[in-house]
């Protein structure tokens, strides 16, 4: 995957198994955006993607997301100027019944609903991004930095919801910079560096590897 004459992700393969949780853990830089956009089909890219035994390879996004992939894009990309329920709709994919569902999932997305969603915390637009994206029906849901830039408790409730969410079953991609609650939540983590992968194992196992923890544990 390259970006002009920047080769971003060079020969990288993985898995994300069935209703596991699989975590890409690297620093900035490292390519973990550039990998979910291409299996996203956001951007171009050279490879496969195999997803229940299907080729997605070259597929357009709409195409993806129908085939059950669905994305929180880092930074949120909530829209600000809409009410949190119009954010809502906008992800939901069947009965609007659905709704009432994530709002007993989210009860602070229900106190909030009527509200431009540009005026809730970094926290809620998370909350509120992830919501979004369940209410689309993910087979497999792909998470870029979803506490990137929350406040510690805010970081500790995103966290909170993805441990919630494995315990359901829902099978997930996450990209994180923060390693440490990434690779406990992780059954299965890869580490990319400068666009490849450079070490694989159980959560568990990186966790306690040294040089793992050296790098990206902060010792
Ligand atoms: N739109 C773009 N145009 C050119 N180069 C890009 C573009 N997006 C990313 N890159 C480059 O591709 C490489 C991988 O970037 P990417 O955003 O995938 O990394 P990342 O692991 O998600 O980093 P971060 O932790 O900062 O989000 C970097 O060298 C980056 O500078
Ligand atoms: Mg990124």
């Amino acid at each position: 995957m390259r970006y002009g004459a920047v080769e971003a992700v060079h020969g990288i393969s993985f898995t994300a198994e069935a209703g596991a949780v699989t975590a890409l853990i690297g620093a900035n830089g490292a390519g973990k955006s550039s990998t979910l956009a291409a299996i996203s089909g956001l951007v171009p890219a050279t490879g496969h993607v195999a997803f229940e035994g299907r080729d997605l390879s070259g597929s357009a996004p709409h195409a993806i997301v129908r085939a059950g992939i669905v994305q929180v894009p880092e930074g949120r990309e909530i829209l600000a100027r809409m009410s949190v329920e119009e954010n809502l709709l906008l992800g939901l994919r069947g009965s609007r019944d659905a709704v009432h569902g994530a709002y007993e999932r989210f009860p602070i997305l229900a106190e909030r609903r009527a509200l431009a969603a540009g005026n809730l915390s970094g926290g809620e637009q998370q909350m509120l991004a992830i919501a979004r994206a369940l209410l689309a029906r993910p087979r497999l849901l792909l998470l870029d930095e979803p506490s990137l830039g929350l406040a510690p408790k805010m970081v500790a409730a995103v966290f909170e919801i993805l441990a919630d969410l494995k315990r359901q079953g829902v099978t997930m991609l996450l990209v994180e910079q923060n390693a440490l609650r990434a690779l406990r939540l992780a059954d299965r983590a890869y580490v990319l560096d400068l666009g490849r992968i450079t070490m694989s194992g159980t959560g568990e196992a990186l966790l306690h590897d040294e040089a793992v923890a050296r790098t990206y544990l902060g010792g």
